[in-house]
């Protein structure tokens, strides 16, 4: 059996679904990344793209987890479901679905997968006694005790009546199948080690579980639910329409199936790479083109994982340096299929070192070259010199060598190779200095130089923008408008990758206003990220456990996840606002324009979420707030309480207010009406960065005037020790004006 060719004008792929036991972090994170990389760059090449992700939430571990967390299975996964889905929009990730196993269209499709496996007789009745591992729902070989491979827990001893299916019925067809197809998985430790796998016999494999109930029932036998590999590994069939009757679902199957490529960890592609095709080639279904794995992010020197406790979020990178700097660092520093440590000095050094010395700075150079000496039109080059072919001939090979990398999975190497024609482009600038005119230089002779300098600079910069608009999107955005492109993502739309070579700058074209990129990341960056991930960790923890003994509650680092679930799963928004908050310490920041922080308060607010840590509202005033000591809790009503409008509201505009270096000016959307607010968050906050952001405001505080002009309303953050605030936000969509109670 062959995989069918491949149809290069449409490009399906998959990340794998994520349990439901566990909040994201930013192992998960990682493959998602990468697909939505992958799928912008397809898009952008004018291929029709269908991008998967979702979540995986049946079966017993989950099950298990809904109970310690005293909530139904249904509740504890629409809750972390939840915060994987906020998290991909956060992130600005572009899939294109995502589905949860728990939707009426997977179960139908699953019972049909099913159904069809067992009247064609892959599958029958029979008694399971063997072992078990909850954590990764997979069978273990072995006697009782024996521990699981992959993830070292102690299994479990099952004995049950299943349905099994003949997976051993398959193993020459697997083999037959590998060998046919050599491109099907990668990356070659993959490859060798499923091969020896299949190679050292398959046995029949469980299919269906009766000692539990958080599951698809079996059609007709609905005291057993099926085996959760079975039911996740079709979400990829069940999310285009398989085993639905609607002719929109059909025509999408018929379409998209087989996916281009399923990305997965490397730990799961015996269940992708073995059962899978198995299942499919049974029930006489196309086989997937290809499978890939990832390798493991790695921190603290272990696998990042919840159970080890050594996790990073990928919300705490967000918040300090943007996602394109997450983005950019996962696909530069961790060669794709290998084992990458992350950790936060490394990832400072690379932002630092080539988004903002880098690519930043060599934009803001020519952009604000253009303004000054071109009034922000693109001159006329002129005549080229051996130094802008040199130039061209270098974009040239990055053009060459940047596509086939990307699309081979080599992104580091894609990168490098277009960084080299950053550091080219720089080289040429400098070599040139269209900045300075020697005094022999007649003056018509440097306005010819500069023209020509600035052009070519330009159109390398252009070049270089399209190639990494997939790895950084909004960065690349950016630019795209100081570059007078227009929205990259329209550019993008009319699969502008096809037809990317040199000469696309025309003179004449207007560019926009120059704007900071990549401002840089100053020493206290890692710390910041430290501490958010810190006080993140305790907070869970401490807000988990109504503010009892910290130490105790967080070594049982389990519960830590599950009971912030019990909250998302209660009253979410409020919960999400003391996640934000829990960040923190009960310090309330007040900001004056030109005075510096103030020393630690406590917030009323702070009871309104009932965590132990107080928001902040951040608001720009003249007038010192009442202090009151973390050692003096005051209580208020909840009438009190009530008289706090919070509300959600967008941010519109945000800019700096001349002459007063910690304002900002704020204009906000609150779904039924705009406001202006200024904040004193200018110091930690670049303006750019704020443009769409959801936040909290008091929207029913007095107008107060400050240099002219009038603030209606505060924001609400949480200060770190040090003074940076950090704002409130939402992990799921939450409308504009909803009031938060
Ligand atoms: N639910 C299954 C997958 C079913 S796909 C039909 C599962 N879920 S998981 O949440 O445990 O893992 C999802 C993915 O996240 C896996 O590919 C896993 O490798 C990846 N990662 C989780 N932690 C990771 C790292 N620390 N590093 C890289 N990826 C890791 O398995």
């Amino acid at each position: 059996m062959t995989t069918s060719a491949s149809n290069s004008s449409r490009y399906y792929l998959t990340t794998p679904i994520y349990y439901v036991n566990a909040r994201p972090h930013l192992g998960h994170a990682y493959s998602t990344i990468v697909c939505d990389a992958i799928a912008r760059r397809k898009r952008a090449l004018g291929i029709e793209t269908w991008f998967l992700t979702g979540t995986d939430e049946h079966g017993q571990k989950i099950e298990r987890s809904a109970a310690l967390a005293g909530r139904t299975p249904e509740e504890f996964a629409a809750a972390i479901s939840g915060e994987f889905k906020g998290l991909w929009d956060q992130l600005g990730l572009t899939y294109d679905d995502f589905i949860r196993t728990t939707e009426e269209r997977h179960k139908r499709g699953v019972q049909h997968l099913f159904a069809t496996l067992r009247d064609k007789g892959f599958i029958y009745k029979g008694s399971y006694t063997g072992q078990y591992c909850v954590s990764d729902e997979a069978y273990v070989d072995g006697p009782p005790g024996t521990v699981c491979p992959d993830c070292g827990r102690v299994t479990e001893t099952v004995s049950e009546e299943n349905y099994f299916f003949k997976l051993s019925a398959f193993e020459r067809k697997l083999l037959e199948f590998y060998e046919a197809n050599p491109g099907f998985m990668g990356p070659e430790s993959t490859r060798r080690e499923v091969v020896s796998f299949v190679r050292g016999g398959l046995k029949d494999l469980s299919v269906s579980r009766t000692s539990f109930s958080w599951g698809i029932p079996v059609p007709g036998d609905e005291k057993h639910v099926i085996y959760v590999w079975l039911d996740a590994l079709a979400n990829y069939i069940t999310a285009l329409g398989y085993g639905s009757d609607e002719a929109a679902d059909q025509a999408r199957f018929a379409k998209f199936w087989p996916a281009d490529m399923h990305l997965i960890g490397k730990e799961i592609s015996r269940f992708h790479c073995v059962y899978w095709p198995a299942f499919l080639m049974a029930a006489g279904i196309a086989t997937p083109r290809s499978v890939r794995a990832n390798g493991w992010l790695l921190f603290d020197q272990g696998k990042m994982s919840k159970s080890k406790g050594n996790i990073v979020r990928a919300e705490t990178v967000h918040t300090v340096l943007g996602s394109d700097a997450l983005r950019y660092f996962l696909l530069r520093e961790i060669p794709f299929g290998q084992d990458g440590s992350f950790t936060f000095d490394a990832l400072v050094q690379r932002y630092n070192g080539d988004l903002a010395n880098g690519y930043g700075n060599l934009v803001s150079r020519v952009v604000n070259m253009v303004h000054k000496y071109f009034g922000g039109v693109v001159p006329e080059a002129g005549v080229s010199t051996v130094a802008e072919d040199s130039l061209r001939e270098s974009a040239g090979r990055a053009l060459a060598a940047f596509g086939p990398a990307f699309d081979e999975m080599n992104f580091s190497d894609a990168l490098k190779a277009l960084w080299a024609l950053v550091a080219e482009t720089d080289g040429y600038l400098t070599a040139n200095a269209p900045w300075k005119r020697p005094a022999d230089r007649p003056e018509a002779e440097h306005l010819a130089l500069q023209a020509r300098v600035l052009a070519t600079a330009g159109e390398a910069i252009r070049i270089i923008t399209a190639l990494v608009y997939p790895i950084l999107p909004e960065s690349a955005a950016k630019v795209w408008r100081q570059l007078g492109q227009g929205e990259i993502d329209d550019s993008a739309k009319q699969a502008f990758l096809t037809e990317l070579t040199w000469g696309g700058l025309k003179a004449g074209t207007k560019f926009g206003e120059p704007a900071p990129l990549f401002p840089r990341a100053e020493k206290d960056a890692v710390e910041r990220m430290q501490q958010i991930e810190e006080q993140n960790n305790l907070s869970v923890v401490e807000a988990a456990s109504g503010g009892t003994s910290l130490e105790k509650t967080a070594k049982k680092e389990i519960v830590v996840d599950e009971v912030s679930v019990k909250q998302a799963a209660g009253a979410k928004a409020q919960v999400d606002l003391a996640v934000t908050a829990v960040r923190a310490k009960a310090l309330t920041y007040q900001s004056c324009p030109d005075t510096k922080p103030q020393s630690p308060t406590a917030a009323p607010i702070a009871t309104a979420v009932q965590a132990p840590v107080a928001v902040t509202a951040v608001a720009a005033t003249e007038q010192p707030v009442a202090t009151q000591t973390p050692e003096e809790p005051q209580h208020i009503t909840i009438d009190d309480f009530a008289k706090v409008e919070l509300r959600v509201a967008q941010i519109l505009v945000a800019e700096r207010v001349p002459k007063a270096d910690k304002l900002l000016r704020l204009e906000v959307d609150l779904g039924y009406e705009k406001r202006q607010i200024l904040a004193g968050i200018a110091q930690y906050y670049e303006p750019e960065k704020l443009i769409g952001r959801k936040i909290v405001i008091v929207a029913n505080l007095a107008p107060r005037k400050m240099r002219g002009l009038e603030s209606n309303g505060m924001l609400l953050a949480a200060s770190l020790e040090g003074g940076a605030p950090v704002l409130t936000g939402f992990l799921e969509d939450v409308p504009l004006g909803a009031r938060l109670k």
